[in-house]
């Protein structure tokens, strides 16, 4: 069955208004995140396609400064047994652990007070706006454990490491955009072994269209696909999000559901439907 792209109805995240976090939330230049709401509506999404399997490890092996995990430690930390976050740049996840300390007694207060004290260094009022959205962050009830780590999202031992460790059953990657933040490790030079055109074994059902790239050679975006089903639990649930038309997925491999969102499109996908 082909599965259509259609832009996205946010039935997990009905609300827009995410500007307290959006504050909160250190960043850096260069360090593009992806917008709070679609990353409730995804995550939302992956955890219905679960069926109903209570809180869930849930993985982002492009963290960056770990804003997507954060803000699901932070809004939906019900349904999160656990955060894992991991990088092939070592240089944001001092960010993301900054970011992943408001899931901590104390964590919120803290930020709190180093935009207090921004505010005063810089004459800044919306430094004080940001300390008051950080102490509006319930910082009473503790968030899920975390941890970050790097790790090439192409490099097998790494990636099988993380998912021994951690068993994450949802997977949410905010993919490279090629302009602010590009491709890393092995993506960044040609996959040798993934053939292109390789149909795979898969369900039956028509596989999804634009599965393989235009060049012939495997685009990162499906060898990223393929190098995390790999490793995962097949149950597993992985919604990859792109600056692009459409996510490209290994040939032969169907999304369980495909999205567009402004200038983005996503695609969730089972892992033990990737054609590998
Ligand atoms: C768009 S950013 C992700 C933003 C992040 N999800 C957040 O919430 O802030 C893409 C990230 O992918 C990382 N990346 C690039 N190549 C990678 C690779 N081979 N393995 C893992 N991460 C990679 C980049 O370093 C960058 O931090």
């Amino acid at each position: 069955m082909l599965r259509e792209t259609v832009r996205v109805q946010y039935r997990h995240a009905p609300g827009a208004n995410f500007a307290d976090l959006d504050a909160v939330l250190a960043s850096a230049p260069g360090r593009p995140s992806l917008p709070v709401r679609l990353t409730l509506e995804l995550f939302g999404r992956c955890h219905e396609q679960l069926g109903d399997p209570g809180p869930v490890v849930v993985w982002d092996p492009c963290c960056g400064t770990g804003q997507l995990l954060t803000t699901l430690g932070l809004l939906r930390r019900d349904e999160v047994a656990a955060l894992v976050g991991s990088d092939a740049d070592p240089e944001p996840l001092a960010l993301a652990a900054r970011n992943l300390a408001l899931l901590t007694p104390g964590g919120a207060e803290a930020r709190a007070a180093e935009l207090d004290a921004l505010a005063w260094q810089h004459g800044k009022p919306g430094y004080s706006d940001a300390a008051a959205a950080a102490r509006r962050l319930d910082p009473a009830r503790e968030g899920p454990p975390s941890e970050v780590t790097v790790a090439d999202a192409f490099d097998p031992a790494a990636t099988g490491g993380i998912v021994a460790r951690h068993r994450p059953m949802v997977v949410l990657a905010d993919l490279p955009y090629g302009r602010q933040t590009n491709w890393a490790g092995r993506a960044a030079a040609p996959q040798p072994d993934a053939p292109a055109g390789d149909p795979g074994p898969h369900d039956g059902a028509a596989p999804d269209d634009g599965a393989a790239s235009e060049a012939g050679e495997p685009s990162p975006e499906v060898s990223f696909v393929s190098a995390l089903a790999r490793v995962l639990d097949p149950a597993a649930v992985i919604a990859v999000v792109a600056q692009t038309r459409k996510v490209t997925l290994p040939p032969g491999t169907t999304a369980l559901e495909r999205l567009r969102v402004g200038h983005r499109a996503a695609a969730i996908v089972r892992a033990g439907d990737v054609a590998i």
